[in-house]
């Protein structure tokens, strides 16, 4: 190496009394290694690309400065696009690594370049790239697919190959409606809502998108549910709330008479009971009973009967 050359004299020449001297003299060497050197000069052209000179007014041993490929051009791949100052103040002399090509690939709605043509960048005259829909898309096949670098390097036209992939009819809902603003196809909202008397149970609205190969609608449809009338007890929900009203007036003024018939029942049941106790159970029921046995007894007594 010339620095280690010329440097090795230098700390010769300067004795140990000048340690100070000594380091300024080694930060010299470490920081501007160069400055006393040769210099390459000024970067050579190379076909179709520009020099990046990132500022640079010197260009001594060891420096590495880039090119960038000019429009229309790509770099090859494999091909280095620096160049070296070598120790003999010579810049290396790279092959050449920019190539005429059609630019970067165009955008086509919808679709996506296949994985294979993402790595590549050099496109020739007569190069094919092939594109597929996006997912919710489905491919038009009367119309290509394809782009391909003309003589002109510029890219064949893209016409729109993907269309939306449609999902399935939503139907109807039970005692509601579907409003469809637009259409059925991919991203495409639709909403839910239900006729009076019924509220919405789930969501009010959905959209169409893919799952896999499929389309779905994103959401579970909702199900419109009997709003119940606030005085009514919430059990029978599916029956309409006019017969629920009616039933119970039914089934309540039956449970009055009824009642009315089991006091009534009770009653005579009460004196018929107290009747049959007379036959000799010693248990007074009542003092109606008591009063009659009592007669019956004095009666037996006063002819004789019981003596
Ligand atoms: C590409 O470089 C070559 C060689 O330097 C030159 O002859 C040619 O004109 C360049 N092409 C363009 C389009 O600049
Ligand atoms: C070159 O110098 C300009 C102006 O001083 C500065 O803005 C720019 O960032 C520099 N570029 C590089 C690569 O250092
Ligand atoms: C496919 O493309 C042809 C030609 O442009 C067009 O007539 C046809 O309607 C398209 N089909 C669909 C499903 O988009
Ligand atoms: C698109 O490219 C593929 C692969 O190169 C080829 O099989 C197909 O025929 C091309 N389609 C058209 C319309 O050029
Ligand atoms: C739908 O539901 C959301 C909340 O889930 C609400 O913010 C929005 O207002 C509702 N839209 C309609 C039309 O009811």
């Amino acid at each position: 190496m010339r620095s280690a050359r010329r440097g090795a004299p230098a700390a010769l020449r300067l004795p140990a009394p000048l340690v100070p001297s000594l380091g300024l003299l080694l930060l010299r060497l470490l920081w501007c290694p160069h400055s006393a050197r040769g210099d390459c000069g000024f970067p050579p052209d190379m076909p179709n690309a520009t020099v990046l000179l990132e500022n640079r007014t010197i260009f001594p041993e060891g420096t590495v400065v880039g090119y960038h490929c000019n429009p229309g051009f790509v770099k090859i791949i494999g091909k280095v696009n620096v160049v070296h100052c070598l120790e003999n103040g010579q810049w290396t002399t790279p092959e050449v690594f920019c190539q005429r090509s059609c630019g970067t690939t165009p955008r086509v709605p919808y679709a996506h370049k296949k994985d294979i043509y993402i790595p590549v960048s050099y496109h020739p005259v007569g190069f094919v790239v092939e594109y597929e829909c996006n997912p919710g898309f489905a491919r038009n096949h009367s119309i290509s697919g394809n782009v391909t670098c003309l003589e002109d390097y510029t890219w064949s036209k893209s016409e729109i190959f993907c269309y939306k992939k449609s999902c399935p009819d939503p139907g109807k809902i039970e005692n509601g409606h579907i409003n469809i603003p637009t259409d059925i196809l991919f991203t495409s909202q639709i909403y839910f809502s239900c006729d009076p008397g019924y509220k919405l149970v789930g969501v009010n609205s959905t959209y169409c998108d893919y799952e896999g190969d499929d389309m779905i609608w994103e959401n579970p449809f909702p199900v419109c549910q009997e709003i119940p009338t606030t005085t009514q007890k919430p059990s029978t929900t599916d029956v309409p709330s006019t017969r629920t009203q009616s039933t119970t007036q039914k089934t309540s003024s039956v449970d009055v008479t009824v009642t009315q018939n089991q006091i009534v029942f009770t009653r005579q049941s009460t004196s018929k009971g107290s009747g049959f106790l007379t036959a000799g159970v010693p248990v007074i029921a009542s003092g109606h009973t008591f009063m009659t046995l009592t007669v019956l007894f004095m009666m037996l007594v006063a002819t004789g009967y019981l003596t």
